[in-house]
């Protein structure tokens, strides 16, 4: 588990949620993760509503409706969620295992980090030598039109 994932959870067993957890997580990473995220446009500009430990999509919405058709991705609170087909999602973190660069991205049916080229498959396993140690990976979870990632 890499550090902003601890000081995220460590946030949340401090009984913060939502918009309040996002915005202290934010904060507590540092200015510039902020300004890149707010600058970068495969990320929605609003965060997916926290409930305990689960992050709900609802698909029906703009900022989340691309996960309806296979291929397509989103990145929301350093999490790249990808519909991988009809029935299968895939979420990692996006944070890459080779140098911590926060810079995967899901492209033609793998994960992949543009800072070196290091590949992963949808479960999270290295496919090259600088994806060698993986990626964490998140359960995810279609209820209706409601994606759930586990966190
Ligand atoms: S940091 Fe991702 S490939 Fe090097």
């Amino acid at each position: 588990m890499n550090e902003k994932m601890n000081r995220m959870e460590f946030l949340k067993s401090l009984g913060l949620k939502g918009a309040s957890l996002f915005a202290v997580y934010c904060a507590a990473s540092g200015l510039s993760s902020c300004v890149n995220e707010s600058m970068d446009p495969t990320i929605p500009p609003t965060d997916g509503g926290v409930t305990g430990n689960v992050l709900s999509l609802d698909l029906t919405t703009a900022a989340y409706s691309k996960l309806n058709t296979a291929g397509n991705y989103v990145i929301v609170s350093g999490i790249v969620i990808a519909r991988v087909n009809a029935t299968t999602f895939a979420a990692v973190t996006q944070v890459c295992s080779h140098e911590g660069q926060r810079k995967v991205v899901y492209n033609a049916g793998e994960f992949f980090c543009p800072a070196h080229d290091a590949r992963f498959n949808t479960a999270g396993k290295g496919l090259n030598a600088n994806g060698s140690r993986g990626l964490k990976t998140y359960v995810c979870l279609l209820e209706g039109n409601i994606l759930k990632v586990t966190l």
